[in-house]
């Protein structure tokens, strides 16, 4: 009785002894795992497959509280054993200073005035504004397979939309983006690829970056890389530098992600028939509302980011009743925190209708996801375009047949095999 056995709308149980983690059952189903621990260990010590030991706060409220604890650094300078975590913070290519200056490895006050300049390029409106390419690129990739009648939808589907969608936006020419298309493809294989081809893959974009932006410089438009350059508060710019490392972290944070949330999200669906069959009538009868708060509920559910990025403690602290020492990583559980009990009702039944859905996927606090309009975008228009073009879309293998990938960070499918009738 294999975790991926168990049908989706029955709830995880939890098990009665310790589990061990990070498995191959844990990589397939990770929540009976996560209930134990938030039952029995809520803050609990580990040693990551890495080497590395940290903390892990599973339980929702600790892991709200965490996000937003400024006694929580995210510049892993302050891990006790920096030595030892080098290069072992998730992030292809974090070793190279220049790309280290992101949002997600730094505190107020450098990430404050980062983050504000940012936000007057990267607005909410330039992402309303993307609307229509994303359904054009949308549609133009379901063109491709559509008369095939089969389709391995991380492939052909979730893995390039996100990465076409960023280099559109951040202002890469059509004809290098395939290019960018396959760098990306490297970095995502980083576990079981070759670390030579991820370095390569890495320095490439960097140097392909830096030099994009130092073009945009001199033949500025109406891209985000030029809106980059351009935003400046009280007199304060990026420097070539930042900006670079700004482009590098928004393709990073949002590719891989956004992947899997179109990923999670259809395989969630097929293996909930009913919930699926109701946003099926629902966008057939032009109501939107469902999509809306389904996204956030397959959010909820079986979201993207499984663990937030790292914390380190700057000082001794308590949370959850448990004593963390300075200089100790912080793990916070976001797919625990979202099916905690104490928060949500029936946390593993998959209802696309939840009210009251304040989860933890896009994090909380000053690190909350930047990105969180243009993934909303992404999925709704991929979700809703995929089963209205393919209304009979369904998985082309068992669910025990799917694999997953074993990433710290991230949770997603390596591929997803479905099949539907020729259009
Ligand atoms: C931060 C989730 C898509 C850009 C975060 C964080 C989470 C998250 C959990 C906080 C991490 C932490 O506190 O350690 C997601 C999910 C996505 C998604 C689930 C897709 C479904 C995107 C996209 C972009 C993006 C599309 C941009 C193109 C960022 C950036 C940060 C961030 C720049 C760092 C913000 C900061 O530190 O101030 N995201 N993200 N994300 N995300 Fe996203």
């Amino acid at each position: 009785d294999r975790p991926a056995d168990r049908p989706a709308d029955q709830p995880a149980a939890c098990p009665a002894a310790a589990p061990e983690l990070f498995t191959w059952e844990f990589a397939t189903d990770p929540y009976p795992a996560y209930a134990w621990l938030r039952e029995h260990s809520p803050v609990h010590r580990t040693t990551l497959p890495s080497g590395v030991e940290a903390w892990l706060v599973t339980r929702y409220a600790d892991a709200r509280q965490a996000l937003a604890d400024s006694r929580l650094s995210k510049n892993p300078a302050h891990h006790a054993e920096p030595a030892h975590a080098k290069g072992k913070t998730g992030i292809p290519g974090e070793r190279k200073a220049e790309l280290m200056t992101h949002l997600l490895n730094i505190d107020p006050p450098d990430h404050t005035r980062l983050r504000r300049l940012v936000s007057k390029a990267f607005t909410p409106r330039r992402v309303a504004e993307f609307a229509p390419r994303v359904q054009e690129l949308t549609d133009r990739l379901i063109d491709r397979f559509v008369a095939e009648g089969k389709a391995d939808l991380i492939h052909d589907f979730a893995f390039p939309l996100p990465i076409y969608a960023i280099c559109d936006l951040l202002g890469v020419p059509p004809e290098d983006q395939d290019d960018f298309r396959d760098w990306a493809g490297m970095m995502i294989r980083h576990g079981g690829g070759p670390r030579g081809g991820v370095a390569r893959s890495v320095k490439k974009m960097r140097g392909y970056l830096a030099e994009l932006i130092h073009r945009k410089r001199e033949d500025p438009g109406d891209d985000l890389i030029s809106g980059l350059i351009r935003a400046s508060d009280h007199g304060e710019h990026l420097t070539e530098n930042e900006a670079a490392a700004m482009a590098f972290i928004l393709l990073f944070a949002g590719f891989e992600t956004t992947v899997n949330l179109i990923g999670n999200g259809v395989y969630a669906l097929l293996r909930n028939p009913g919930q699926r069959e109701r946003l099926q009538l629902a966008l057939g009868s032009g109501e939107s509302g469902l999509l809306e708060t389904g996204i956030e509920e397959l959010l909820r559910y079986d979201g993207p980011v499984e663990l937030a990025t790292w914390r380190f403690a700057t000082e001794p602290l308590t949370l959850g009743g448990q004593d963390i020492a300075a200089g100790d990583p912080v793990l916070v559980v976001l797919a625990a925190a979202d099916r905690d009990p104490e928060r949500f009702e029936d946390p593993d039944t998959l209802d696309l209708a939840r009210r009251d859905n304040q989860h933890l996927g896009y994090g909380h606090g000053i690190h909350y996801c930047l990105g969180a309009p243009l993934a909303r975008l992404e999925g709704q228009t991929a979700l809703a375009t995929l089963l209205t073009r393919l209304p009979d879309l369904r998985l082309a293998v068992e669910p025990t047949d799917l694999r997953w990938r074993g990433g710290l960070i991230m949770r997603g499918l390596r591929t997803l095999p479905v099949e539907f009738a020729p259009g």
